[in-house]
């Protein structure tokens, strides 16, 4: 595909504005989306709406596509896989690839300790899983989460997300035994990554009792609370908290995971070797996979057919994930989500210099942030984050926010983005913040 930004319409077009009066219709209004045009191809860094408009992506349809949607090598080895066999249930005949696939992540995940993996397709059936894991592997019920998590829309992961609206709003009971210590969150509470687990280790001492908890569950980075990096030395302190304690240290690595921060994972940034990792998104180029993988015997601690699941590591998806995995070595997109990194840092860091508006900046490789203030209060401003996003969407940059009051725009292009475009995308979303009354 072309790789530049075309506007051959409003957007949106007469076409997407047809297919939402259809959605209207026929999808539930509680399923919401950012932008309002509709895709019809995507690839490299654009993608191309019904109306003929191509877009600078920066979503990457939230951390999926970091090699670029359809990308040759995926594209290929679905194909192959489709001609061959679409499906037998890895539960009923089982097939290479899967195996293939675990053995990927055995490799590719930090520490060098005997492991196993199971795989799933959604990242919130990750965390799931690794809960189940940690419960039946250390006989204990409590799992600890922390300030401005997110980790999935079903009832357990729902209950272990922070913010209320609109993901737990309506949607209670919750499930038991989750627990909600702080985390660290450098802009906001000003504490260095000592302090910050000093405190995140009495809630959780007197509050619920190390002897009671199986796991800690954390984002190495978090996501859709913010692109929160911790201060240094909070993760390492608390996997040393958790080692010392009999507590298994689960790292959510589902948006962080397979290059996305500069690192092919975001525990390594801190040293850190999880006890289990949750894994999706990133993993097959867009198909739907997600995995656990963790220490040999606390995977094996769960008996024969406790986990599993009908589509479970489909093949499909497990060819897509061989191929998006060899695509993220041979193409080093870690180097490229380091070189956006800098690219855009920079451009961030200068702007943040004339502009009090921009609070902080912040992220890591292609994983990167803005959090707008009130420059006289220093209070979260949603409003105009939003007006930032949508200004830039008619602009033809699909742009994210985030963060628990809505007040972060955030980047996360495809690794495989082209210099050009990415400044581009970028010239965007600075010039409509600028252009935002302050
Ligand atoms: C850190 C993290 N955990 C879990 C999830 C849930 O993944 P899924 O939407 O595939 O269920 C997400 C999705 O954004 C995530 O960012």
């Amino acid at each position: 595909m072309a790789q530049r930004r075309v506007l051959r319409t409003a957007i949106p077009g007469p076409r997407s504005l047809a297919l939402a009066e259809r959605r209207a219709a026929a999808v539930s209004a509680a399923v919401a989306s950012t932008m309002p045009v509709y895709a019809a191809r995507a690839g490299g860094g654009v993608v191309e709406d019904v109306d003929g408009n191509v877009l600078i992506d920066l979503g990457s349809g939230i951390a999926v596509t970091s090699v670029g949607s359809a990308a040759p090598r995926v594209v290929e080895a679905v194909r192959a896989q489709v001609e061959a066999f679409t499906h037998t249930c890895f539960m009923v005949t089982p097939y290479e690839s899967y195996v293939a696939v675990a053995e990927e992540l055995a490799r590719l995940t930090p520490g060098d300790h005997a492991k196993r993996t199971a795989l799933f397709t959604s990242g919130a059936e990750a965390v799931e899983n690794a809960v189940k894991v940690a419960r039946a592997a250390t006989g204990r019920a409590a799992v600890v989460v922390v300030d401005h998590a997110y980790h999935g829309r079903t009832t357990l992961t729902m209950t272990m997300t922070a913010k209320v609206a609109p993901y737990k709003q309506g949607f209670g009971p919750f499930a038991p035994e989750v627990y909600r210590a702080s985390a660290s969150y450098p802009f906001r509470d000003g504490l260095t990554g000592e302090e910050a687990l000093a405190r995140t280790v009495a809630t959780i001492t007197t509050q619920v009792g190390a002897a009671n908890v199986a796991a800690v569950v954390i984002e190495p980075i978090q996501g859709e609370g913010g692109f929160i990096v911790p201060a240094p030395g909070f993760l390492a302190g608390l996997a040393r908290w958790c080692r010392d304690h009999g507590v298994l240290l689960v790292a959510d690595e589902i948006q962080t995971g397979f290059a996305r921060t500069g690192a092919m994972f975001a525990c390594e940034h801190e040293g850190v070797v999880p006890d289990l990792v949750t894994m999706a998104k990133g993993i097959a180029g867009g198909l739907p996979l997600s995995a656990v993988t963790g220490r040999a015997e606390l995977m094996d601690a769960v008996g024969p057919g406790g986990l599993g699941g009908t589509y479970g590591g489909n093949p499909l998806a497990c060819a897509a994930a061989l191929a998006t995995l060899r695509t993220y070595e041979e193409d080093d997109l870690v180097g490229a989500a380091r070189a956006i990194e800098r690219l855009v840092l920079d451009r961030l860091r200068a702007a943040q210099a004339g502009d009090p508006r921009i609070g902080d900046v912040r992220g890591r490789g292609a994983m990167l942030a803005v959090e707008l203030v009130d420059p006289t209060t220093g209070a979260p401003d949603a409003a105009l984050t939003r007006a930032v996003a949508q200004a830039a969407h008619r602009a033809g940059v699909i742009v994210l926010t985030c963060g628990t009051d809505g007040n972060v725009l955030r980047l996360l292009p495809p690794l495989t983005i082209g210099p050009d475009l990415l400044a581009e995308g970028l010239d965007v979303v600075l010039d409509a913040l600028a252009a935002q009354p302050g």
